[in-house]
């Protein structure tokens, strides 16, 4: 892949990325043409790409030019894949749209960590790949770290062989309580109306038994919603496995008004999960864990059922925007 973009092989071990970047050169970035040549290169090797993601994971695409939401927009149609509507999905967190296809990736305070996940795991229905677009990088901090989960599985069929046994025979249930009105201090505060498409409470519980979830009113108005039971790994392409679930997420994250993490996902027959394997895979996880510290322009790919991601707390501005990929 050579012309409007170099590409760097991961090397390891020398605290480089452990996923490729394909780096925009002098004819990529000539002011008016520049973006034009760059979508069509993606158009031809569309292929190529999706073959290199297939391999590592992720791709980090930097040095590009790419200034705005529209231009973003613009690139992730060049690859020709499906949209996966935030507006359709059953996602917790609050979002705003900037494009048809394009949004703010989490409206949270900046103080608060989001922890890693796979995109949507704890619903029925996820994306099969993301799209992040740095549109202004933080003075400090809010790295978005990125995680192999087929590494963390191998690690923790070490480490804690029993564990990923129940995990893989019972599956995962996740409660959260949704708000009745969006909460933007809260990672998990999208109101139950959005997240449901309606206010009308009737049409919500019929939604919600369409998709075999358990519900029950809070007095105040907000919805607890149960899952069904969700599998916690997934098979990739190539026949091994990647752990594949929001269990490390809603464990450490899910802590508002409303939720506490620690209750916020159980085995699939409902038995509480011993803390200490829930630290240990948070441990583990961290341990394969590489932080990507953003430059402004950059746009990464993930592979949303291999490798899980979140957000470091930062300081001054930042603003990521995100696109997901449904399933072809
Ligand atoms: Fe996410």
């Amino acid at each position: 892949m050579t012309d409007l973009w170099s590409y760097e092989m991961p090397s390891e071990g020398d605290g480089a990325l452990s996923f490729p970047c394909l780096r925009g050169n002098a004819e990529a970035n000539v002011p008016g043409k520049g973006f034009d040549a760059v979508l069509g290169r993606v158009r031809k090797q569309r292929g190529d790409l999706s073959g290199l993601l297939a391999e590592h994971g992720a791709l980090l695409f930097r040095d590009l030019p790419l200034q705005s939401a529209e231009d973003f927009d613009a690139f992730i149609a060049a690859f020709g894949w499906p949209n996966f509507r935030y507006a359709d999905s059953l996602s917790n967190a609050v979002r705003t749209n900037r494009t048809d296809r394009v949004f703010t990736a989490n409206e949270a305070p900046r103080s608060v960590e989001i922890f890693l996940h796979h995109e949507m795991a704890q619903t029925p229905t996820y994306p099969s790949k993301l799209f992040f677009f740095c549109e202004l990088a933080p003075d400090t901090g809010g790295e978005t770290p990125v995680c192999r989960s087929d590494k963390l599985l191998e690690r923790m069929r070490e480490e804690q062989p029993m564990f990923v046994k129940r995990c893989e025979e019972e599956g995962l249930r996740y409660t959260n309580v949704m708000p009745a009105a969006a909460d933007s201090a809260s990672g998990q505060g999208r109101s139950w109306t959005d997240t449901l498409g309606t206010s009308n409470r009737g049409e919500a519980e019929q939604k919600l038994d369409q998709l075999a979830y358990a519900w029950s009113w809070l007095a105040n108005g907000d919805l607890k919603v149960t899952t069904p039971v969700l599998p916690a790994l997934r098979d990739l392409p190539d026949g091994s496995q990647a752990f594949f679930n929001q269990l490390i997420a809603a464990y450490q994250g899910w802590n508002d008004n409303r939720n506490k993490g620690e209750k916020s996902v159980t085995f699939g027959t409902g038995e509480a999960i011993d803390a200490r394997d829930l630290a240990l895979t948070s441990q583990l996880a961290e341990e394969v864990t590489e932080d990507l510290a953003w430059q402004q322009g950059d746009v990464v790919l993930l592979d949303n059922f291999m490798m899980m991601h979140g957000r470091r707390p930062f300081g001054g501005k930042r603003s990521i925007l995100a696109s997901l990929i449904g399933n072809d």
